[in-house]
């Protein structure tokens, strides 16, 4: 053994001394900022800021191409804060349980492969609707159409929490009914897949502008002759949010002014 051997074993010796010392406290949960809670230890990309995008929805105009997106297994494990206590803090009614949330899990999966739309997406618009709670209300918009379930899906018949009728626990068929009626759509006009497809005739349609441009569609029905995805009726941020959330934008502030 040479002069560095010896020292690399000595070294070793020192650490090894060291942690037994650290071992006899005997504490089994760690304590303050030195311990970390479940959920972000398996999570590797992602940023949890906003940028605000303007325009077409296109990487020419500054926009994220799917390149960047996080991985589906990333932006689920940094939003389970959200989904774990959405349903109490946005809607009032019992949190999402393990169960539901390994059903919603399993949902988004399931009707992504049924439907070839990008499961990064569906949760994306899952958590910009409702924040994932299977008990999220109905809604109603101004022509009296029922927007329900995790998706607000137009015309959808899912929901575990329809005229105040909460149903604990959520069961399973209502979880993948309420995300397969907001993706596949629920008659031949609605859903995120009617509306990705009709991108496929827009010129030079690049593959995520194509998702945002049917986020607006989702949100307002139309997107404003400028191809601006800020423009036109309902949520002026939505399609921006909807990128950030690609990114992993989770809960820092949103800095998005369109709304203002
Ligand atoms: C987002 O946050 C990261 C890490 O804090 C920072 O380096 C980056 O500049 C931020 N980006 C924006 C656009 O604010
Ligand atoms: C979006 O904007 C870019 C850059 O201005 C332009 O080249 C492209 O044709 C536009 N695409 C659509 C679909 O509006
Ligand atoms: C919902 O979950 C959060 C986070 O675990 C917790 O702080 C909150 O008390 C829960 N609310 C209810 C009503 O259980
Ligand atoms: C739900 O809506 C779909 C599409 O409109 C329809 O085919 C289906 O029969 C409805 N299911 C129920 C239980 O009403």
């Amino acid at each position: 053994m040479g002069l560095s051997g010896l020292l690399y074993f000595a070294s070793l010796l020192v650490a090894f001394t060291y942690a037994s010392q650290l071992l006899k406290r005997d504490q089994s949960v760690v304590s303050g900022s030195l311990g970390t809670d479940e959920y972000w230890n398996d999570y590797d990309g992602g940023l949890n800021n906003y940028t605000q995008y303007d325009g077409n929805g296109s990487i020419g105009e500054g926009w994220p191409s799917a390149l960047s997106w996080g991985s589906f297994n990333d932006l689920w494990v940094a939003n389970q804060h959200i989904i774990s206590r959405s349903c109490s803090q946005v809607y009032g009614t019992p949190n999402n349980s393990d169960q539901e949330i390994q059903d919603l899990y399993n949902s988004i999966k399931q009707v992504a492969h049924e439907t070839r739309v990008d499961k990064r997406f569906i949760l994306a618009a899952i958590l910009q609707e409702t924040k994932g709670c299977v008990r999220a209300k109905t809604t109603t918009s101004s022509d009296g159409i029922k927007n329900p379930g995790l998706l607000q899906s137009f015309k959808g018949n899912h929901s575990c929490n329809d005229d105040g009728e909460v149903q604990n626990p959520c069961p399973q068929d209502q979880i993948l009914g309420m995300i397969s009626d907001g993706v596949a759509g629920t008659g031949s006009e609605q859903g995120f897949a009617i509306n990705i497809n009709a991108q496929a005739d827009v010129d030079g349609i690049e593959f995520a502008q194509a998702y945002y441009r049917a986020a607006r569609l989702y949100n307002s029905g139309a997107i404003d002759s400028s191809g601006d995805l800020g423009k036109g009726s309902a949520t002026h941020c939505y399609s921006s949010d909807i990128a950030n959330r690609l990114l992993g934008w989770t809960d820092s502030a949103s800095t998005c002014t369109l709304d203002d």
